[in-house]
């Protein structure tokens, strides 16, 4: 059984709820899942899990969030080859940089060797129930990469 550990930030509850639905199929899917907010774990604690997932926001002109900085910065030091990874988040098509933060933490986790294990999903403010299904989706193709490592 994989342990996937899940960090997010969420400043309103939208990311948070994002984290909390792919927890939730991973959990159905017979993994074993931690979900912590940012500032509560350091990035270093990855390297105790089988599958890496970030859920972040976007704030600012598509900037990351102030919270996840230092966990955005100290992920690029780390070697998490052999892991599985993948990013999930929310943002707000209004604003120029849709989900930028979403793309910023997929390079960074390029970085650390761990291998992509599901394209990332985007949601715009809450998710509804097609993003519900694309996330549920996410969470399946992550168990799928885990249990062919
Ligand atoms: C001041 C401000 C700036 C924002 N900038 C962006 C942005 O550049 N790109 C984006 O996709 N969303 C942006 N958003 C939208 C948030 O990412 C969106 O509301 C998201 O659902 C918040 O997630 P949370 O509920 O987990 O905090 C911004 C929101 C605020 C309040």
């Amino acid at each position: 059984m994989a342990l996937a550990k899940i960090v997010y930030a969420s400043m309103t509850g939208n990311t948070e709820e994002i984290a909390d639905i792919v927890a939730n199929k991973l959990q159905e899917l017979g993994h074993d899942v931690e979900v912590d907010e940012c500032t509560s774990v350091d990035a270093s604690d990855f390297e105790d899990a089988d599958i890496a997932i970030v859920a972040t926001y976007t704030y600012g002109d598509g900037d990351l969030p102030d919270e996840i900085v230092d966990f955005y910065e100290d992920l690029q030091d780390l070697d998490l080859s052999g892991k599985i990874y993948g990013v999930v988040g929310s943002g707000d098509t209004f604003y120029d940089y849709f989900c930028k933060s979403v793309d910023e933490f997929e390079a960074q986790f390029a970085i650390t060797g761990a291998t992509k294990g599901a394209d990332s999903v985007k949601v715009d403010l809450a998710a509804e129930d097609e993003d519900i299904e694309n996330l549920e989706a996410f969470a399946e193709h992550i168990s799928k990469a885990v249990d062919a490592l």
